[in-house]
């Protein structure tokens, strides 16, 4: 990995972000970190793409077996089964697709709207996720809101997390149009209400979700950050009073040079080869974050009832190379179980993850919060079919492909039929 992160020089790096910046405003800025961290394009991830060749006779015959269990599904939709591990299953063929389209989502961002930047393939669209021992009810934007009525939900993070946020637009407006009721100038904090239920829904946009500080070096931005990790961000932290949901996410903006503070002491560095810095490493940096960001949260005097989701690493998937050497994901089915591959980089970043939040738990109960894991890696893993790839509006960045983010619809709604038995 590490080697990988050397080929591509920061000069390169650089000049993709101030691209970004100047040329397509639309795109959103947390994008940037996500291009970024292309230059780690995992190498565990191409082993398991070779080791599954999707079989379309199979999939032709799962599809007539797997009816019956629809009818199971509606039959069970209000009950979630305590018990159950949601996160462990499998993607089965969904003869109902999305619950929405780009026509009837006009909120739809360029940026993941793959069919109207080309993408012919829909396939993608009908698969849902089955956990082993139950069935994912499907989303349901009435019960959501009738659930949520008179809350304030909260996506804190980068640019997946505001992908899942504007996949939870889409879903929440087939039932009713929300007002979009706040929009800062970098549209990186954005707020929607949905008038006949109260409720509403931000997003709260953060690069580490600690204090990172960009570097400059001769007077220009470096693209490397001083990084606070007992400290977090106050932007979003300010925001938090008041919020009865927060959904936190984060990683992909630590795939770059950093260094690393605490107590405004340098501890050392993540991704960097210098004699006199330790490289204390990805999970580490991570780790921090996280168990920071908790243990705020879990301090929080204002905040009353607050119910905290850490939303695990979302995967990215370029194949045949990197996102500035033509990387590629233009898969169109999932893949298997059988490629799954939990010995990489991104299965350790989700295990750190899931070990901070329990951690945050357990230390929660006495004062009223809680913590639980939204735990996604693993299904996403298996979905390399679902980013726009080439599909997106790449004004003035032909050539690259989004591996990182999510088209919508896609696999990424998953992620909100989720909320509902991980909240209630
Ligand atoms: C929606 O996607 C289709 C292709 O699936 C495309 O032809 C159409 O232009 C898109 N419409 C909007 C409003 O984005
Ligand atoms: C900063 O500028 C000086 C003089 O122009 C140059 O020698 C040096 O290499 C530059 N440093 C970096 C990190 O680019
Ligand atoms: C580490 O060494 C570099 C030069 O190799 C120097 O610029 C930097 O200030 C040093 N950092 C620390 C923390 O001593
Ligand atoms: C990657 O390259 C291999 C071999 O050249 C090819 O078979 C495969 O289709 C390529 N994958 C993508 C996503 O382009
Ligand atoms: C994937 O896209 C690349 C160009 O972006 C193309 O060269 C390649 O043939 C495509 N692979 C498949 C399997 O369609």
């Amino acid at each position: 990995m590490r080697m990988k992160m050397k080929m591509n020089s920061p000069a390169i790096t650089l000049e993709f972000f101030r691209h970004l910046l100047k040329k397509d405003r639309c795109m959103n800025t947390g994008k940037l970190g996500f291009f970024l961290l292309w230059l780690l394009c995992f190498t565990s991830i191409f082993i398991f793409f070779f080791l599954y060749s999707p079989n379309p006779f199979f999939r032709a015959t799962r599809r007539q077996e797997e009816q019956p269990s629809q009818n199971v599904l509606i039959v069970k939709s209000n009950k979630y089964d305590e018990q159950c591990d949601l996160f462990t299953g499998r993607w089965i063929p969904d003869l109902q697709g999305s619950l929405y389209t780009n026509w009837s989502c006009p909120t739809i961002p360029d940026s993941k709207n793959c069919g109207k930047y080309g993408r012919k393939d829909s396939d993608f669209v009908y698969w849902r996720w089955k956990p082993d021992q139950c069935e994912l009810p499907r989303f349901d934007p009435k019960t959501f809101l009738t659930f949520f009525r008179g809350k304030k939900l909260a996506f804190i993070g980068d640019s997946v997390a505001r992908n899942q946020m504007e996949s939870l637009l889409c879903l929440l407006s087939q039932e009713e149009t929300p007002t979009d009721t706040y929009k800062d100038v970098e549209d990186r904090f954005r707020t929607w209400y949905f008038p006949s239920y109260s409720f509403t829904l931000m997003v709260l946009w953060t690069k580490f979700l600690v204090m990172g500080e960009e570097r400059m070096i001769n007077g220009s931005l470096s693209g490397v950050f001083d990084l606070h990790l007992d400290k977090v961000d106050g932007k979003w932290a300010d925001k938090l009073p008041g919020v009865d949901y927060a959904i936190v996410s984060e990683a992909h903006w630590f795939f770059r040079k950093n260094y690393l503070y605490e107590g405004d002491m340098l501890i050392g560095c993540v991704f960097c080869n210098e004699p006199n810095v330790t490289d204390l490493g990805l999970g580490f940096a991570i780790r921090m974050a996280f168990r920071t960001t908790l243990k705020f949260i879990n301090a929080c005097k204002e905040c009353r009832n607050l119910v905290t989701l850490l939303r695990t690493f979302s995967p990215s998937h370029f194949e045949n190379g990197t996102w500035n050497t033509g990387g590629n994901c233009n898969r169109t089915s999932p893949l298997s179980e059988v490629g799954l591959n939990l010995g990489g980089t991104e299965w350790e970043l989700r295990t750190i993850q899931v070990e901070e939040v329990e951690r945050a738990r357990k230390k929660g109960e006495k004062r009223g919060n809680k913590f639980k894991a939204l735990d996604v890696t693993r299904a996403m893993l298996m979905r390399p079919d679902g980013h726009p790839g080439s599909h997106w509006n790449n004004k003035g960045m032909e050539g690259y492909n989004d591996c990182v983010h999510w088209c919508l619809p896609g696999p990424i709604d998953a992620w909100n039929d989720f909320l509902m038995p991980v909240l209630s």
